[in-house]
């Protein structure tokens, strides 16, 4: 197993990329099974597979966990190798923000950054949109794997990509789930045992929506809720939209969307589904 090269500058990531195409997969690191799954599903994407650690500061609001966040880069390091990257970028902040981190051009979301997620975390895709599109700049990818466990994430870099004419094809990954059915995350780690326990009444409330699905949009919001409304979680939302979050519609695909503090940890999660019904 050949240990990846680390690239701490914009000048080594250069040198080390060369000019081979790209596939490219940005972590804040602590990596777990769904990004090691993320790196296997972009390894044959591209002939050097990058990926990136860096703990993002500007999608962190004030508060929020950004000095707690785990960082684990040896550890990192070694699922990287593991998992066939050939070059891990490991960024200081100076590198990414060399303007600093305030009064500098940002990326703006737009309507879609505003809900769901953004609603409760207004500066969060900002910082998101902002680091991803430099991480673009910098690495050069041809193509680029995020998990659709952060569905609203994975939707905006996309629309990004598109509207900004970025070039860099964004690629869904499926989320990947423990035994019990807990989507992880990097956060999972700060669960209590109890909550840990409790945790996975977020996707069973999802599965419970896709049983309902051929029943049409409520029985599906009926369903999910009737799993989590009793439950020890502080439910933030749960949604039932089209794919591209817009408004969802009997017949057509649709996703699921669930987001609740369980403790002090907000965890999210997601599904996809085909509702039952009539197009309109
Ligand atoms: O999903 C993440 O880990 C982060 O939001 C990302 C996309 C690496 C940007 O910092």
């Amino acid at each position: 197993m050949a240990s990846p090269t680390i690239a701490r500058t914009r000048e080594e990531l250069a040198a080390a990329r060369g000019g081979s195409s790209v596939s490219f997969v940005p972590t804040m690191g602590a990596l777990h099974d769904g990004h090691v799954q993320l790196l296997k599903h972009a390894r044959p994407l591209g002939e050097t597979l990058v990926a990136s650690i860096f703990v993002n500061p500007t999608q962190f609001a004030p508060g929020e966990d950004f000095e707690d966040y785990p960082r684990t880069f040896d550890a990192d390091l070694q699922r990287c190798a593991e998992a066939g990257a050939d070059i891990v970028f490991a960024p200081a902040v100076p590198t990414m923000y060399p303007a600093g981190l305030v009064d500098t051009v940002t990326v703006d979301p737009g309507p879609l950054g505003t809900i769901l997620e953004g609603a409760s975390r207004p500066t969060h895709f900002r910082g998101v949109l902002t680091v991803v599109s430099k991480l673009f700049g910098l690495v050069r990818p041809d193509v680029a794997v995020f998990g659709e466990k952060d569905y609203q994430q994975l939707t905006l870099i996309r629309q990004m990509s598109r509207e900004l004419a970025l070039g860099v094809d964004v690629v869904g990954c499926p989320t990947v789930r423990e035994a019990d059915g807990l989507a992880m995350s990097s956060r999972n780690r700060y669960l209590t045992d109890t909550e840990r326990q409790t945790a996975p009444v977020l996707s069973a409330a999802l599965r419970a929506g896709v049983t309902a699905a051929p029943e049409g949009p409520e029985a599906v919001l009926a369903a999910a809720h009737s799993v989590v409304d009793d439950a020890d979680i502080d439910l933030d939302y749960l949604v039932l939209t089209d794919p591209e979050l817009g408004t969802a519609a009997p017949g057509r695909e649709a996703r699921l969307l669930v987001a609740a503090r369980v403790g002090k940890p907000r965890l999210l999660d997601n599904i996809g589904l085909t509702l039952g019904g009539t197009p309109r």
